[in-house]
Formats: C-alpha cells, structure tokens, sequence
C-alpha cells in the first residue's frame, strides 16, 4: 500500500499527489514513470513521475481525470491508500549541454516536461519552455516553469493569458530568432504531430514522450506497441522517449481510440454508482 501525504488541485480537473514511495523515490529520474492499481479489480494506469523527494522517501504524480480510474484516484484524500505503484518504469530522459533547448508542453503533458526542464538547466542548458493551454484557467505550475527555466512562453488558444495561439505559433517565432539544439514535446499527440512536422524540414531533433495504452509496463503485453521508423518498439520498455521525426503518429492515434467505446461505458457506469462495491473487490 502506497499512503497519499498531500492532494491539491492545480486545476479543475488536474491534482497532484504527493505519496509515500521510498523505493521509487530513490530510483527515479526524469522522463519515467509509475504503473499504479487504485485496488484489487482496478486497472493499471500509467503516470509520470513528475518530482521526488528522496530525504522524506515520496514521489509526486500529477494527473488530469480523464475517464473512471483517473476519476476514481481523484476521489481519494490525504491518509487513503493506493493498492500498488510499480516503477520507475522507461528509460530515462537522456540529459546532456545540448546547448539551447526548446521544452513545448500542453495540458497535463506540463506535469512531465517539469522534472526534464529541471535537469535539462542543471546540466547548464539555455531552457527555453513554451506551455500551452486552452485558457488561463487550465495552466498549471506557472510558478514552478519559470523558476526551471531560462525562459518562460506562454500561449493560450483563447488570448485569455500570454500569448494568443497554439504553442506551434510560439514555436515558430523562437525557431526564426535563434538557433535551437534539441526540442522536446510532451503533451495531446495531435500537438507532438505538429511541432514534429515544424521541425522536420528546419533539420532540428526532436523528443516527444509517447503516451499509449499500456497494461503491463514491462515489455510482455504489446498493448504499448508504436512504429518508429522501420521498427516496432514497445514505449513501456524502449520508450516512452523517441525521435518525433520517426514516429507513425497515425497509427498511434487510431490504436489509442481502439478502446474508447469500453473507456466511455466503464466510465458512465462508474459516475452512476461510485460507491458500487463490483468497482473494487
Ligand atoms: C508513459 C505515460 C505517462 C503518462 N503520464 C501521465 C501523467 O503524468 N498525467 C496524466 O494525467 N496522464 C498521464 N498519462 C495518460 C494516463 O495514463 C491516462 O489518462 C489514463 O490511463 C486514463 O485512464 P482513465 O481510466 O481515467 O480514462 P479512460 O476513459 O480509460 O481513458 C481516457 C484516455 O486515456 C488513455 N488511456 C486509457 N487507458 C490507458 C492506459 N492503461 N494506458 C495509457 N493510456 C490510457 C486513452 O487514450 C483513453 O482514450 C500517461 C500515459 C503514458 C503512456
Ligand atoms: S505496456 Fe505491455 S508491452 Fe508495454
């Protein structure tokens, strides 16, 4: 059993949880992550490891409710416990001076970019961090990026904050003023497929953090199956970092709608009765 020290909301629907998990505190590093099971029927969910403390032995997960289990681990307070959290699960980010680096993050994907950009300015990298979000209210850890980086952009498809715009719009400006070394994008695939697509012909490498179905972590159940380049690679296992350049994004967004029917169902039946004990045992 894995103890909650502290819950916040960041967001509406984004919370972050501090929990006690001395092991994987002490193992982990930027760019992993958990396999967490809320009990003993619940499913296995993938989340990034989005900080650590190794003195008071916790890691921190950040996490937007998305469907039934995301639900379901929202609902939790301090003192509750999660059943099980395997990790750290991946490789980890590959941190070297690169030079000027380029972080581009939406939505929860802010969560994950946080602990790369941290060790990316350690490493003595100019950081350059554009986050995007539909309005000012889904921002998250404002505070957090900008004391993690050289530089702080923020675009919001509203205008409501920073610029107005997708964070490919800032991108676009940053790339035409100076030279960038690497970029990384975490975030909706349909925005890591878009910074790809602008880097490709500009000749820039390009990171992205995948994010499909995975049950197992550990390389056995294929579920995590992506194309990059000519090869098949498991994300849980080989990943979940990759040339942006080389992935088949349209088979990674036809494979993760290949659940949504059973997603949507589950999770319709969970809103009509949380409390139902067939959730749990
Ligand atoms: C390596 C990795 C790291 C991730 N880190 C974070 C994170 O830090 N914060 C965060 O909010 N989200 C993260 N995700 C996504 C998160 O795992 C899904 O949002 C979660 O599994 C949704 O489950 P659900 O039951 O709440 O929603 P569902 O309704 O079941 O699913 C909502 C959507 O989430 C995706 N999804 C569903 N089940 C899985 C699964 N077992 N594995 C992966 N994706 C799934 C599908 O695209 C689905 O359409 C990460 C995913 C991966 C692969
Ligand atoms: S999650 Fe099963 S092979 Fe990756």
């Amino acid at each position: 059993m894995f103890k909650i020290i502290s819950k916040k909301s960041l967001s509406s629907n984004i919370k972050r949880y501090e929990i006690e998990a001395g092991d994987i505190a002490k193992n982990a590093k930027a760019g992993q992550f958990v396999i967490l099971r809320l009990h003993e029927k619940g499913e296995r969910i993938p989340l990034t490891i989005a900080g650590k403390d190794t003195i008071k032995g916790t890691i921190n997960i950040i996490f937007q409710e998305a469907g039934k289990t995301t639900t379901e681990l929202g609902m939790l307070n301090e003192g509750d416990s999660i059943r099980d959290i395997v990790g750290p699960l991946g490789h980890p980010t590959e941190i070297e001076k690169f030079g000027t680096v380029v972080a581009v993050a939406g939505g929860v994907g802010t969560a994950e970019v946080l602990p790369v950009i941290k060790d990316l300015l350690k490493a003595g990298n100019k950081v350059i961090t554009i986050v995007g979000s539909r309005n000012k209210d889904l921002l998250i850890l404002e505070d957090e990026l900008k004391e993690n980086s050289s530089r702080l952009l923020i675009a919001t498809d509203d205008g409501s904050y920073g610029i107005k715009g997708f964070v490919t719009t800032v991108l676009s400006d940053v790339v035409s003023k100076e030279k960038v070394d690497i970029v990384y994008a975490i975030g909706p695939v349909p925005m890591m497929k878009a910074v790809a697509n602008m880097t490709k012909p500009l000749n820039i490498k390009t990171l992205v953090s995948l994010n499909p179905i995975m049950v197992d972590g550990t390389g056995m159940c294929g579920a995590c199956r992506v194309s990059v380049g000519d090869k098949i690679k498991f994300a849980c296992v080989d990943g979940p970092e990759f040339n942006a350049h080389q992935v088949n994004w349209d088979e990674l967004i036809s494979r993760l709608s290949l659940f949504k029917k059973f997603e949507s169902a589950s999770f319709e039946n969970f809103k009509h009765n949380p409390e139902c004990k067939c959730h749990k045992e």
